[in-house]
């Protein structure tokens, strides 16, 4: 059975995402919205290897889906008037699929590797030298007669993504100059987006519908982008296509997106941790298999989320709902005062 598309979730998966989001996309450091840190920090590391003409240090993005990293990767390589060719982990097989790649590239080309975590092992082994040393170590011939061929690459740059950190190894992590968590954007930046967005789209929209859209995004410019244009459908069909706030707050409870940028499967988590195993703690495979969802969603989309609301707790024996969760859902929390482990 296909998954229904889940509106809320980060993740790139709803088909009508790839035109819009293409369309949408900063070019320009400038026009990047929040992140300030990691902006300041990137012009920096642009401007200074601009002046003393080298590539790019390598750089790496990691946080969850829809904030940015992807955008971020192109941004650098508009910045540094560079090429940029685009992989994923699971896309490079084998370590000859990486060798082909390597060879291509240019002087100060901008490798993307987006999803860096799936990449194997063996494939690994070869980027390691590459990106120390800019240099691909190959093996010619076979058996006894078998020599080890050192080829020399230009000097690039590698731009790597990804939602799990922690999956990466320590000797690829250390291969990475500069290293840049992107967090979710505040309702300021999410609303400047919207706007933005309503702009280049022609929608009609007021500042409460602005700030609507903004507050149920979950911090996620991509669920803000795909929220207005659920709201703009709606408003055309229901209310002369222009979106004030009633409207979309009419729209996005139609669409069971709370206030809070909560959706069906957030309630179902936290309600299966309240209501089923009495606040917790509880593994998150079990949580899974209660709803019916895979833990990978789970794990990428919900719990970054929840977590930074204060619902949710992360400990070694599983997850824990707090008592802002129970209020927020309408639980009573009959939990005793919990004992906080002395050391
Ligand atoms: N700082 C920003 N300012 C304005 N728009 C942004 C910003 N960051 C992201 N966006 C918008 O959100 C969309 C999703 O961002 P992007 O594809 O870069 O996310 P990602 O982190 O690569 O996600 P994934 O982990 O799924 O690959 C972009 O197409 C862009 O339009
Ligand atoms: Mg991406």
């Amino acid at each position: 059975m296909p998954e229904p598309e889940r509106l809320v979730s980060g993740k790139k998966k709803l088909h009508t995402d790839e035109r819009l989001e293409n369309a949408l996309r900063p070019t320009r450091l400038d026009e990047m919205t929040g992140q300030t840190r990691v902006v300041e920090n990137l012009r920096i590391l642009i401007e200074a290897a601009k002046a003393r003409r080298e590539p790019l240090d390598h750089v790496l993005f990691y946080g969850p889906p829809g904030l940015g990293k992807t955008t971020f990767a192109h941004v650098i390589s508009n910045e540094m008037e560079v090429n940029i060719r685009i992989t994923a982990g699971p896309s490079i097989e084998r370590a000859g699929d990486l060798a082909a790649i390597l060879t291509h590239l240019r002087e100060g080309d901008i490798l993307f590797i987006d999803e860096i975590h799936r990449l194997g092992r063996a494939v690994e082994e070869v980027l390691y030298p590459a990106m120390e040393d800019f240099a691909l170590d190959i093996v010619i011939g076979k058996g006894p007669a078998a020599k080890n061929v050192r080829l020399h690459l230009p000097r690039f740059t590698v731009i790597g993504a990804t939602t799990r950190l922690a999956l990466l190894t320590a000797p690829l992590r250390a291969r990475f100059g500069a290293v840049f968590r992107l967090d979710f954007y505040d309702i300021e930046a999410l609303a400047a987006i919207v706007r933005r967005a309503a702009d280049m789209l022609r929608v009609t929209i007021d500042e409460e519908g602005i700030d609507e859209i903004a507050r149920r995004a979950r911090g996620t410019p991509r669920v803000a982008l795909r929220l207005l244009k659920r709201v703009r459908d709606f408003a055309e069909v229901r209310a002369d296509g222009v979106i004030t706030g009633a409207v979309a707050v009419e729209a996005l409870e139609l669409l069971e997106i709370d206030p809070l940028g909560l959706d069906d499967i957030d309630r179902r988590v936290l309600l299966t941790i309240i209501d089923k195993y009495g606040g917790g703690p509880v593994g998150l495979e079990t949580i899974a298999a209660s709803i019916s969802e895979e833990a990978d969603t789970i794990m990428d989309v919900c719990e970054p989320y929840l977590l930074q609301l204060g619902f949710l707790e992360r400990t070694p024996r599983g997850r824990v709902a707090t008592a802002l969760a129970y209020r927020h859902l309408d639980r009573d929390d009959q939990r005793p005062p919990r004992q906080e482990p002395l050391f």
